[in-house]
């Protein structure tokens, strides 16, 4: 076995220097290393991908290396408590066949029919918002995400379980957002469930009570057996596994449990930093602004979602602060080679995405916010890749961005908001997520008028 240059740094030390300062840290380690690297976690190799050659080589390469069943959590949240049977534990078979269910929800026409949704939300939650008032992008954003995604996933829009699953998932979010979580987190001998009052018992408490909110909501809902409902628990609930048999519930309510999760976290971070980029850069802002009121007064959402500039826009900041900034884990299987490397049976890969999206010779002036890019070059799936690619890539990469293009949209439109701070954000990563540290701070100013509107009022002055 010869395996790409090792990094010294103990990995203690390195996983505090990352989830610190993410940027500064794999930007040191691309300069210091290149662009294939491994890091040893016990006796396993973990080799880092950032070149877009060996990243196409290995993810295409599905006889001697697999997806990996175990997502390998130094983080507790998510190893084991995910549910034994929810996608990131399975593989083979049974995870061909579950993900093309779960991906149902997330596409064609439930994609489209879910924009009207998103466009109220968006407008309800932001013109909320007291005059002159701070508040955190990063918390509206997610009331967003959430009440999409618990709507899609379990098909709750209001009443009273959607307020309590609603409930729950908010509190575990704010909670894994606190510093004593953060703490806690991070050393393994304080993580003793000693009750609800604790600070590990707590966090056990609220999963638990969403495992068993998810379980009630599955029974319920195969008793009622309406399959004319479009939801991602109705998907399951009518679906059969590979050898023909309905889900049990305790795997439909496994398999709900992630793509809440992953709603509320790859897309607020996601669509935070968007909101970031567009009113840190004025003549970004403005372009957009442009192209938003070329459509006309309450435009039809798939008209909004085709337009050239905002697509630019939504990738450009999925590249320069993608919020997964590794894809899962894969797992060498058969003696193979990438990049001349001879990786043995265990190795695991993961690519690099933070890194493959910095790479210089791909992306000219890397750290510059330059949607012009997307317009000027197609690039592809091993270059830009903020879903991941291949067997374990994203099941609602389409759905992410279609969602990212209407809040934007719609927030640019109608309201205007200013950053507090104009600077550069600080960055931290936890959970596996690259995020701003302060939430991005916001000042309402009021609403905007469409531009037309604007222009035939002052033509109507006497
Ligand atoms: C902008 C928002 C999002 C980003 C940037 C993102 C990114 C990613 C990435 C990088 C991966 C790993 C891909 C790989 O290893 O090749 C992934 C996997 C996954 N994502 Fe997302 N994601 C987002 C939103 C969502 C949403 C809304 C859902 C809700 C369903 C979701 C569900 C999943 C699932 C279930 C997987 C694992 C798929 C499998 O194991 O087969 N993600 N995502």
């Amino acid at each position: 076995m010869t395996l790409p240059p090792q990094i010294k740094t103990p990995l203690w030390l390195l996983r505090q220097q990352l989830n610190t300062n993410p940027s500064g840290c794999l930007d040191a380690i691309y300069k210091s290393y290149g662009d294939i690297i491994t890091i040893m976690s016990g006796s396993t190799p973990i080799v880092y991908v950032s070149n877009p050659l060996a990243i196409k080589q290995y993810l295409t390469n599905t006889k001697e290396i697999t997806i990996s069943s175990v997502p390998l959590g130094d983080s507790p949240i998510t190893v084991g408590q995910m549910g034994q049977q929810g996608i990131l534990h399975i593989e083979g078979l049974v995870h061909k066949n579950r993900r093309p269910i779960l991906m149902k929800a997330y596409h064609g026409e439930r994609m489209s029919a879910s924009g009207k949704s998103i466009y109220e939300l968006t407008k309800k939650i932001i013109g909320q918002q007291t005059l002159a008032k701070t508040f955190i992008a990063h918390e509206l954003l997610s009331k967003i995400t959430l009440q999409i995604a618990i709507e899609v996933v379990i098909g709750l829009r209001e009443g009273e379980r959607y307020e309590k699953i609603n409930h729950l998932y908010t509190s575990c979010i704010k909670y894994e957002r606190t510093s004593l979580f953060n703490i806690v987190k991070d050393l393994p001998f304080t993580q003793v469930n000693l009750g609800r009052l604790s600070p590990w018992g707590y966090h056990k408490y609220l999963l638990r009570e969403i495992f068993e909110f998810l379980y009630d909501e599955v029974k319920e809902r195969r008793q009622e057996a309406d399959p004319s409902r479009t939801d991602m628990l109705c998907d399951l609930i009518f679906a059969c596994d590979e050898t023909g048999k309905t889900f049990s519930d305790e795997e439909v309510r496994d398999l709900l449990f992630l793509p809440i999760l992953a709603s509320r976290d790859g897309a607020t971070h996601s669509l935070t930093w968007l909101l970031y980029w567009v009113h840190r850069l004025p003549d970004v802002r403005q372009q957009l602004l442009e192209e938003l009121d070329s459509l006309g007064e309450n435009p039809d959402p798939m008209k909004i979602v085709a337009l050239p500039y905002l697509n630019a826009v939504c990738c450009e900041s999925l590249r320069i602060y993608p919020s997964p900034i590794f894809s899962l884990p894969r797992v060498v299987i058969s003696p193979v080679e990438i990049m001349g490397y001879k990786l043995t049976p265990g190795t695991v890969l993961i690519t690099n995405i933070y890194s493959t999206h910095q790479r210089e010779d791909v992306y000219p002036e890397p750290k510059e916010f330059k949607p012009e890019r997307f317009l000027e070059k197609k690039y592809s799936p091993y270059e830009f890749i903020p879903f991941g690619s291949g067997a374990r890539s994203c099941i609602a990469g389409s759905f992410s961005i279609f969602q990212m293009k209407l809040v934007l949209a719609t927030i640019l439109s109608n309201y205007k908001l200013e950053l507090l701070n104009k600077g550069p954000e600080r960055q931290e990563h936890s959970n596996d997520q690259c995020y701003a540290k302060s939430g991005i701070k916001m000042v309402m100013h009021g609403q905007r008028q469409h531009q037309e509107k604007r222009q035939s009022l002052v033509s109507n002055l006497p």
